[in-house]
């Protein structure tokens, strides 16, 4: 992108022509440091990733719920996501739990032990600390790293 002509690089200083190498081999030096120490730091909603949340995800699986179900988006589509059903305003702990508890006319209901069901809900509480669906809310930084918006807030 230097709009130099061959011509005109080929006249440089030998010590001109060092000076722009090191400075190359300087700033991908730099770069490279920069990408891999900032922005790998942060495990959103670890701390909710405790050994019941853990046994939650085995129930999550044992049941299947994927198979109607969506986690950041991904699953079937029979059901909604369930990403952020715990903190979303009109609904949370006690409204999921009357969902996995009677079923609906479109959703079975699970004869599970009220351990499981716990267990469970733990479990969707650290999906939904650990991240949001849609994502809508992050944005790229002027050295190429992408941070959500949420997170930076959450650490303040
Ligand atoms: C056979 C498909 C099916 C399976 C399996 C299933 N669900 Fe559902 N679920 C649904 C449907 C469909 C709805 C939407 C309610 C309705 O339309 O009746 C729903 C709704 C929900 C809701 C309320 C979501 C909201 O945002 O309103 C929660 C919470 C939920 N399910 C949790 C679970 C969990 C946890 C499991 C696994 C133990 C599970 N579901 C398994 C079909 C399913």
């Amino acid at each position: 992108m230097l709009c130099v002509e061959q011509k005109q690089f080929q006249e440089l200083s030998i010590s001109a022509k060092r000076a722009i190498f090191w400075a190359l081999v300087l700033g991908f030096i730099c770069y490279s440091a920069l990408i891999y120490t900032t922005g790998t730091e942060y495990q959103a909603g670890e701390e909710a990733f405790s050994g019941s949340a853990q046994r939650g995800k085995l129930v999550f699986q044992k049941y299947n719920c994927i198979s109607c179900h969506q986690i950041y988006g991904l699953g079937g589509y029979m059901g909604p996501d369930l990403t952020n059903v715990m903190e979303e305003e009109a609904k949370g702990r006690n409204y999921a739990e009357v969902f996995i508890q009677h079923g609906t006319a479109k959703m079975p209901r699970f004869e599970m032990t009220e351990t499981e069901r716990d267990e469970l809900l733990n479990y969707l509480e650290y999906v939904g600390k650990a991240g949001s669906y849609p994502v809508t809310d992050f944005k790229v930084t002027w050295y190429g790293n992408i941070h959500s918006e949420t997170a930076e807030n959450e650490k303040q």
